[in-house]
């Protein structure tokens, strides 16, 4: 159960493994693979290195043994994170000692947290790649082929990789990610990303605006306009001198077409502010669902996370919330066990997720990450088994809540974007309500993906509701 919870993260995409479908195995001499773990960014990401390898004539391929290269878009964001990744290059190791002209590339955030040093680690590899330099790759493959260890792990100030077109990896054509910038600089003591993802850095509004202007021309139905703080997104324009907040990008989208769901991830407590609310509230394509992580119910504790607000700030954040938005699904992130947590401060994370009644929250036990603010000021002291009972807690605590906030749903219909056959039962479809939950019903004839329809909860897991298309 601990695994699986560690697994899944953002989107429920956490650790999961995606390969692209094959974009056209005849067209191109040569193959790539990737697969991609970590966070929905990492996701936008491949897309980027795809369209960047199909520029340099590598077609995508989903099966490993027509590859030319491999990659892996990897994550750090905890050990086992990275423990997942290293496991999977031991397959990849396989490979290549059975095919010596193989290249593997290692990506992302692992690469640009261990560096050359990854070479010496994992001696099979060939390429580390940062974040940042995704455009050096074509170099980088060449310098590969050659026999040499190529690396760029070199962070930017201002890529943002605007001008280019994600090639759209895995993709359902219903619902597409869209990085609206890259980096962090909010130093929260526990988290590796600052690391290695660089300073914060906002993108071109234009570029977001065409990128989503597109998708819609090409029949996407959803955008979920991506960064690790959304809410400081800020960009100005230079040649019109406008400046765009958040708040004034997700109208835009919004206004790209009202059958146009825009949703967003992730928002820090301290940046989201009541514009964003009201404009949320404004446009019924706006999704009404906020993913607003807390870390932990403690006071004291958010101090030496360094998260900049205090419970009771937060408190009053998702009364806000509750007042411009009747109506809207919030989700948290959590950590259990972080250094000097007491039993008290324990008891305020499982009380502070009462009171915020979220449907649905993404669960971990704290895991020391290197050269991390916490890892150097605080001895990382609560016992693993602790942190493994706090955290039980905290999970059983969700099942309830997400178990209540289903049940409040029975009775009522919803607008549901059909995104397509369910896993269970192909004969049944899957898509998601404006709060974000997912919704199984029988498919009504002449259904399509993409199609919204209204649906009338029925009955209810703990994950899940269940209902019939109405008339
Ligand atoms: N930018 C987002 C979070 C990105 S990381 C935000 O500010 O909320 C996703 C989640 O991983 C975090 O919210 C946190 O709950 C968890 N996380 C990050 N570092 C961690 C660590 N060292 N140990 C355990 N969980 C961690
Ligand atoms: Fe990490 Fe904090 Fe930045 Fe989120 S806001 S990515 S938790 S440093
Ligand atoms: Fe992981 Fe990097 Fe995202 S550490 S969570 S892939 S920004």
């Amino acid at each position: 159960m601990l695994d699986l919870i560690n697994k899944v993260h953002d989107e429920n995409r956490q650790g999961e493994a995606f390969a692209p479908f094959p974009v056209d195995e005849n067209h191109y001499k040569k193959h790539f693979y990737i697969e991609s773990y970590g966070c929905s960014m990492n996701f936008a990401d491949s897309e980027i290195v795809a369209s960047i390898l199909q520029d340099q004539g590598f077609g995508a391929t989903r099966n490993m043994e027509i590859a030319d290269l491999i990659f892996i878009n990897t994550c750090s964001i905890r050990e086992k994170a990275e423990q997942t990744v290293r496991k999977r290059l031991t397959d990849f190791k396989k490979l290549k000692r059975a095919r010596p002209g193989l290249l593997v590339g290692v990506l992302g955030c692992m690469a640009e947290r261990l560096k050359a040093k990854f070479l010496e680690e994992e001696k099979l590899v060939d390429m580390v790649v940062g974040p940042d330099a995704y455009r050096t790759l074509p170099g980088l493959i060449e310098e590969a082929e050659t026999g040499q260890k190529a690396v760029n792990v070199l962070l930017s100030r201002d890529e943002t990789y605007a001008d280019i077109a994600p090639v759209r990896l895995d993709s359902n054509g219903v619902s597409a990610f869209v990085s609206i910038m890259r980096g962090c600089n909010n130093m929260c003591s526990f988290c590796v990303v600052p690391f290695t993802r660089g300073r914060e850095r906002s993108r071109d509004a234009e570029s977001i605006l065409a990128e989503c202007t597109n998708l819609y021309n090409d029949g996407y139905k959803e955008v979920t306009l991506l960064g690790q703080n959304v809410d400081s997104y800020y960009y100005v324009n230079e040649r019109s001198d406008e400046t765009v907040t958040f708040a004034s990008l997700l109208e835009k989208v919004a206004q790209i077409g009202s059958d146009l769901r825009v949703r967003f991830s992730t928002s820090h407590p301290k940046d989201i502010t009541d514009e964003v609310l009201h404009i949320m509230a404004k446009y019924e394509n706006i999704c009404k669902y906020i993913h607003l992580p807390v870390q932990s119910g403690s006071s004291r504790v958010l101090q030496l996370m360094n998260r900049t607000y205090t419970r009771e700030w937060y408190m009053a954040k998702v009364d806000r919330i509750r007042e411009i938005l009747p109506d809207c699904g919030i989700s948290s992130d959590i950590i259990a066990g972080f250094c000097t947590e007491t039993v008290e401060d324990h008891e305020d994370t499982l009380s502070i997720m009462e009171y915020s009644r979220y449907d649905l929250s993404y669960m971990f036990f704290y895991s020391e990450r290197p050269g991390t603010l916490a890892a150097r000021r605080y001895q990382d002291d609560i016992p693993l088994e602790v942190k493994k009972r706090r955290l039980q807690e905290i999970v059983d605590l969700q099942g309830r809540l997400s178990r209540e906030s289903n049940l409040l749903d029975l009775g009522k219909t919803f607008t549901v974007l059909a995104e397509g056959p369910s896993k269970k039962n192909p004969a049944d479809w899957m898509g998601r309500s404006s709060q974000n939950k997912v919704i199984v019903f029988p498919k009504p004839e002449g259904l399509k993906k993409g199609d919204y329809v209204k649906v009338k909860v029925t009955d209810c897991t703990q994950a899940t509701l269940l209902g019939r298309v109405e008339e």
